[in-house]
């Protein structure tokens, strides 16, 4: 059984922006504003599910009932530091969302992830967890930062990337199994493959660079 429901979102806007997103001639002003319009667009779909309450409004012409976000609210936790461009564009769909930081960065050697901050609420039983992280690779820095969500008690996980890789996608959905919980991974597109260098093919090249210049 499958830990992990895929859901690639097919929709021919999110199809072109994604286009020049991959082109390598897209500047990084670009670049960005790409990113934020197309997890908007992930967005939507992503928080179908999100959980709401009824109360009262006022029209200018009668009452009637409303909806509005549930407490606890949702979280957002973006992985660092690709994932802060998708912050924006996910918090205006969701504004009163609250939002937890996890810094992680992949040796490109080892390919394993390893994690440099971490800012999350201790409690995380009953609430929503919403992922930010554009590329899904071997899935390492994914299910790391999923990991730490189920340690506080999150089991209500949906993450949102750009591109995923099917052995990355296979890779966290063996984790997934292993910690017993389900969650939902929303994508723009599964790539061809990882290259002997951990890349995804044809993939978009580093997401981090792309979106914030060279780190190192
Ligand atoms: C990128 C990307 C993911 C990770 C994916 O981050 O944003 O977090 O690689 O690879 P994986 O699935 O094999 O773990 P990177 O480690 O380059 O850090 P950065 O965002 O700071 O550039
Ligand atoms: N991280 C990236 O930014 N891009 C890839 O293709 C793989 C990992």
């Amino acid at each position: 059984m499958s830990f992990v429901k895929l859901r690639v979102v097919d929709h021919p806007l999110i199809a072109a922006k994604l286009s020049m997103l991959r082109q390598v001639t897209t500047s990084s002003p670009v670049f960005r504003a790409l990113v934020e319009e197309l997890v908007t667009l992930l967005a939507y779909e992503a928080t179908r599910e999100v959980r709401v309450e009824a109360h009262p409004i006022t029209t200018p012409v009668s009452t009637t009932v409303g909806t509005r976000l549930s407490h606890p609210r949702p979280l957002v936790v973006p992985i660092l530091r690709a994932g802060l461009g998708m912050l924006e564009g996910m918090m205006r769909l969701m504004p009163s969302a609250e939002v937890g930081f996890v810094g992680m960065v992949r040796d490109e050697e080892t390919l394993e992830p390893f994690t440099y901050a971490e800012r999350l609420p201790k409690d995380l039983s009953g609430r929503q967890c919403y992922v930010l992280d554009p590329m899904l690779a071997t899935g390492g820095s994914l299910g790391g930062t999923v990991k730490f969500l189920v340690e506080r008690g999150a089991d209500h996980i949906t993450c949102i990337c750009l591109l995923a890789a099917p052995e990355g996608i296979e890779n966290f959905d063996r984790l997934m199994t292993d910690l017993g919980v389900p969650c939902t991974l929303v994508v723009a597109a599964v790539d061809e493959r990882l290259n002997e260098r951990g890349y995804i093919v044809p993939g978009l090249g580093d997401a981090g660079d792309r979106l914030y210049g060279l780190a190192d």
